[in-house]
């Protein structure tokens, strides 16, 4: 495995284990540079959001990082107002215009808001004109891929949620399994406010090793068959947050990890979000 390294999904599209996160990277410079950064260290995955703010950002550190967009593999995520609006197919459109691009590698609905079945649909002609190369969900417990599956056509190959040492999300993750869907951990390092980096078990495997906490915490997801969205601001965390395939973890070490389980969230919860 490397940084390239790519997971197929169920209709054969590959998608990067590693993608730069830019939840609350802030629109402007701090954006567009750590998307140069990021490519510059061999990250080919970008992901972001049109409720992130930072779309148009984004796109312009792809188009000033030298790299073509077929190398590239972009996601955004369709918005719950949008959703409940029943405006896919314009918000699909504007985040198109923002990123300065004319399809998506993936799309995904953000959250299972009411009326997301409606915005299924339009998702499922999204993929068949090849306007998205891939479509999939976001904060989806079984009863939201249930609800969706119950009426769709083409099963969402992938579901994105909030995962890392302290929300280890073992059901969830075999559900997806089964389902034959792919996981991608947002948070993985446990969030902006998180003390995951500073946990003494993550920071006693960490000595062991050679490598930093988030390095630790970043291979754990790796090796549990996650694509992880690391985010950062700062180029030297960029570079190492993707420096993870030259060491592994014994299963010894995986289960001391998975025990630092203790249900917190540092987003909303899928079952009772309200916004
Ligand atoms: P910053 O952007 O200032 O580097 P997550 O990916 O779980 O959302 O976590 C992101 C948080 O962790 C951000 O606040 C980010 O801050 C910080 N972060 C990212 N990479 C590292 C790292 N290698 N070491 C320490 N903190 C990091």
């Amino acid at each position: 495995m490397d940084i390239n390294s790519r997971k197929t999904l169920s209709n054969g599209v590959e998608i990067p284990l590693i993608g730069l996160g830019v939840y609350l990277s802030p629109r402007g410079e701090a954006t567009a540079s750590a998307v140069r950064w990021a490519i510059e260290a061999g990250y080919r995955h970008i992901d972001t959001a049109a409720i992130y703010g930072n779309e148009s950002s984004v796109g312009e550190g792809i188009r000033t990082s030298g790299i073509s967009r077929d190398q590239l593999f972009i996601t955004s995520k369709l918005w719950n107002d949008d959703i409940r609006k029943g405006r896919t197919l314009e918000a699909f459109k504007e985040s198109l215009s923002r990123l300065g691009t004319d399809y998506l590698d993936l799309y995904l609905i953000h959250w299972p808001a009411e009326g997301h079945e409606r915005a299924w649909q339009v998702l499922e002609e999204l993929y068949q004109s090849g306007s998205v190369r891939a479509i999939g969900v976001s904060n989806y417990h079984l009863q939201h891929i249930d609800e969706l599956e119950r009426e769709a056509k083409i099963m969402p190959m992938l579901n994105q949620f909030e995962c890392h040492p302290y929300l280890s999300q073992g059901p969830l993750i075999e559900l997806c399994r089964q389902r034959g869907m792919a996981y991608e951990s947002y948070s993985p390092l446990g969030g902006q406010n998180g003390t995951i980096l500073s946990d003494p078990k993550i920071a006693e495997i960490a000595a062991k090793h050679n490598k930093t906490p988030a390095q630790i915490t970043l291979r754990w997801h790796l090796q549990r068959g996650s694509v992880i969205l690391p985010k950062s601001n700062h180029k030297e965390r960029i570079i190492s947050n993707s420096q993870l395939f030259n060491f592994s973890l014994s299963e010894e070490e995986m289960n001391e990890i998975d025990n630092l389980d203790r249900g917190i969230r540092t987003g909303g919860n899928p079952d009772c979000f309200n916004f």
